[in-house]
């Protein structure tokens, strides 16, 4: 089939790469000319472990192309997918401009029948704006349908290659066939929806899972209070098929470009047909609570924090990404220099993203983890990159002054420690 995709980023890229890779004829399109002139020249703006390769093969098989013409690429296509950013207004609501502005395109563009997809996460209702703007543009029929999609950073293309699901909410029997056959070849487990419940099926989904991680961290809390071990409760909770293993990791809460916009978002989409959803506030609370746990870890050990350094392993919000949105790493290190506290901060990949947020004189951004630890008073895992788990422990402990391991990722087993002198903090285990 021949798709175009409207907007690179993350989602965008990915879905198209992947509907290449299947053997689509797939265009890409950006509004931003830089950015399309790096994917042309082979160069991939994320990091994201094999989308590099991915889009050299299929740019190479001449499957996938990249352009800034937007008609040209809609005229091209039989399905239109719709992947353009929906971040977050200051009251938490989406920013639906780009969608619109997007839509407003498509419907000029239009020169016979297509399919408009929705991918990006849009509040219930979105999916028929969008139909009625691009109406308002054209003479031309047209179907739009909301696919949803559920990638994960970091394993997006191991994701949208074998989803769990494939959600295909519209009303019109074309387009349910057509983007039926689309999505066969990555899952047979296809669900097929009205619009409006295709919409809130995203939301309620990443909801869901935060709240998974908000419970799991108040379980930490208390464990740690009545000396129970978060690790052995999240096991033996999970055996439960009714609950499942999956995002009952406890640490220093989610972080991202999409936990905690949708939380927000799904907040608002409710208070505007007057119903407040209590629980879900209270997910994100206990989410924003739980980065400072770190902190408080710290103050018990040593102490008053002025003049101390403390060192910081990882600054993404989550590891195999370079992406710093949301990230409770932000919050740790501005408490930490507001405190009086000099930090030297190291992550092997989102390093740079995230000091060019965060530009701070008490901050250092090291080279390596060793040099971030070398003399630190204390030491702050933050995310859990391979590289910090099977740094030699022994190692550390003669690098920093203090052996002091604040593990914010629960990364170290008792064994590990067993026979260091390390003052070990984790979440929501026994010291
Ligand atoms: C999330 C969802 O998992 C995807 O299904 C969805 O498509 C995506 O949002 C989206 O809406 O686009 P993502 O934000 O990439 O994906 O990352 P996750 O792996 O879900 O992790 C989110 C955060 O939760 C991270 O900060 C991670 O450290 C944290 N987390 C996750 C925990 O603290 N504990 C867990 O058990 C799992």
């Amino acid at each position: 089939m021949k798709l175009a995709v409207i907007g690179t980023g993350y989602v965008g890229l990915v879905s198209g790469v992947c509907f290449a890779e299947l053997g689509n004829d797939v265009i890409c399109v950006d509004k931003l000319e830089d950015k399309i002139a790096k994917l042309q020249a082979g160069e991939v703006p994320i990091y994201e472990p094999g989308l590099k390769e991915l889009i050299a093969s299929n740019a190479a098989a001449g499957r996938l192309r990249f352009t800034t013409d937007l008609p040209s690429a809609v005229r091209a296509a039989d399905i239109v997918i719709l992947a353009v950013g929906t971040p977050s207004l200051p009251s938490g609501e989406a920013n639906l401009s780009f969608i619109k502005q997007a839509a407003k395109e498509i419907g000029e563009s239009l020169d016979g029948y297509k399919i408009i997809v929705t991918k990006s996460t849009v509040p219930v209702g979105t999916n028929e704006k969008v139909g009625a703007i691009v109406s308002e543009h054209t003479i031309h029929s047209f179907d739009i349908a909301s696919v949803p999609e559920f990638l994960r950073e970091g394993s997006a293309i191991a994701d949208t290659l074998n989803p769990d699901r494939i959600v295909i909410g519209t009303d019109s029997g074309i387009a349910r066939e057509r983007l039926s056959a689309l999505h066969r070849p990555l899952t047979d487990n296809i669900l097929l929806t009205d619009i409006r419940s295709a919409e809130m099926i995203k939301y309620a989904s990443n909801a869901f899972l935060a709240t998974k991680i908000s419970f799991i961290n108040e379980i930490a809390n208390i464990c740690e209070k009545v000396g129970a071990d978060v690790t052995r409760v999240a096991e033996g909770m999970g055996h439960d098929r009714r609950i499942g293993s999956s995002f009952l990791k406890a640490g220093i809460g989610y972080g991202g470009s999409c936990f905690p916009k949708d939380t927000e978002a799904l907040i608002q989409i409710a208070g505007h047909v007057d119903y407040e959803f209590k629980l879900l506030k209270s997910v994100v609370e206990v989410n924003r609570d739980q980065r400072f746990g770190v902190i408080r870890k710290l103050e018990a050990t040593l102490g008053e924090l002025a003049g101390k350094t403390v060192a910081v392993w990882g600054l993404a919000f989550k590891p195999e990404t370079d992406d710093v949105r949301d990230a409770p790493a932000f919050e740790i290190i501005q408490t930490l220099v507001d405190s009086g506290v000099r930090v030297r901060a190291y992550d092997p990949v989102a390093q740079d993203n995230f000091s060019r947020q965060l530009d701070h004189p008490r901050v250092d951004y090291c080279a390596s983890a060793e040099e971030a630890a070398a003399g630190a008073d204390a030491l702050c895992l933050l995310t859990e990159w391979k590289e910090f788990r099977e740094f030699p422990l022994a190692r550390l402990e003669t690098l920093l002054r203090r052996p002091v391991l604040i593990d914010g990722r629960n990364q170290f087993t008792e064994e590990e420690l067993a026979g260091t002198s390390f003052v070990y903090y984790s979440v929501g285990r026994p010291n």
